[in-house]
């Protein structure tokens, strides 16, 4: 059992810094730690007091399963029960990497870990330190996104520190996560595989790779199709209203002008996301740099007292499906321009 959390430890990436950080995972502690998409907030998973108690420091619903995280392909024997063959053309191909397989869970994992689920996700993330952590640790570890439950996820130690200060034992300070998405989540349980949530490994890479049709899970889940069960919580959202504008090109930027004097007329702070009004931003922004600066933006724009940010629809393909399921999630309101 852990010591009660006084202060949060920063603690640096190097050896030393990493062998305190794994003695706390190892002693039931919790950890937060970069990867190449967010930063997660990392238990022992093979404890279950340890993960109770990261649904406890985020204030996540009990019902939203945890993905556990490796630092070698060969430990998923430990933590899946059975790996169909599909699976290892796929860790072959993107692990490490931002893609997380749902496998059926081994005794090894606490049901906790899943939130009940027969099922469990599993990655390795391509980040030397999370890498160095996991193995330092002699465990895999669980680990949801560091941020408190409903709030962007983190994408740097300030962020995690911004959520969770004083509520874990300590963050691993490192660079900026380069990626700044989570993971894709891709269900391989069932007949055809399912992403249930999209994230930094495409539809059209899994296609590509797997030599077949790929599904994406909706937002409601039809008769037998799986569902992220974190799909059903608004997610990822700021402090101030979100309102992402669809439609053609030329209307959406009438439709934004239209609503930024609307908005300012009315004493509202007005933030702009990936919209030529911004004035540094060139409309049309590719979903890689989105994806970077997303989270980030909509953190600094709640500390700069923004009331509305605006926001622009993307196209899907490629991390564009990724970046659109975000902006759906945090938006309060979808407006479609030149619809009358
Ligand atoms: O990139 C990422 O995936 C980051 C880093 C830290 O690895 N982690 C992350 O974890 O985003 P979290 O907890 O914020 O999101 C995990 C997602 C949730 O939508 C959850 O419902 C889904 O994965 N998930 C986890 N285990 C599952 C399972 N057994 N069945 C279905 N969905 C599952
Ligand atoms: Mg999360």
């Amino acid at each position: 059992m852990a010591a009660p959390i006084t202060g949060t430890l920063l603690l640096s990436e190097d050896r030393p810094g990493l062998e305190k950080a794994a003695t706390i995972i190892k002693r039931g502690g919790l950890v937060a730690f970069p990867t190449e998409t967010v930063y997660g907030l990392g238990a022992d998973a093979t404890d279950a007091s340890a993960v109770k108690r990261i649904f406890a420091a985020k204030g996540r619903p009990a019902d939203n399963p945890l993905i556990v995280h490796l630092s070698d392909p060969d430990q998923l024997k430990t933590v899946a029960r059975t790996v169909p063959d599909r699976a290892y053309i796929l860790t072959e191909k993107f692990w490490p990497g931002p893609l997380s397989l749902i496998f059926p869970r081994s005794d090894k994992i606490p049901a906790l870990v899943s939130a009940g689920l027969p099922s469990v996700a599993v990655r390795m993330p391509d980040h030397r330190t999370a890498l160095d952590l996991i193995s330092y640790s002699g465990v895999p570890i669980a680990a949801p996104s560091a941020n408190r439950s409903g709030r962007p996820s983190p994408t740097t130690y300030r962020h995690v520190l911004e959520d969770l200060a004083g509520r874990i034992e300590a963050v691993i300070k490192s660079a900026p996560c380069p990626l700044g998405l989570e993971s894709t989540v891709l269900d391989l349980t069932g007949e055809q595989p399912v992403i249930l949530r999209p994230g930094g490994v495409s539809k059209e890479e899994l296609e590509a790779a797997l030599g077949s049709p790929v599904a994406v899970a909706g937002i409601k889940s039809a008769p037998g199709r799986p569902l992220a069960p974190g799909m059903k919580y608004r997610h990822y959202s700021p402090r101030a209203a979100l309102v992402l504008v669809t439609g053609p090109p030329e209307k959406r930027f009438a439709l934004i002008k239209a609503l930024a004097l609307y908005f300012r007329n009315r004493a509202l702070k007005v933030g702009y996301l990936n919209t030529a009004l911004r004035g540094r931003l060139e409309p049309g922004i590719g979903p890689e740099e989105l994806a970077v600066t997303l989270y980030s933006s909509l953190r600094r724009m709640d500390r700069q007292g923004v009331d509305i940010i605006l926001a622009e629809e993307i196209d899907l393909a490629g991390l564009g499906l990724a970046v659109m399921n975000r902006l759906k999630k945090a938006a309060t309101r979808i407006l479609r321009a030149g619809s009358g």
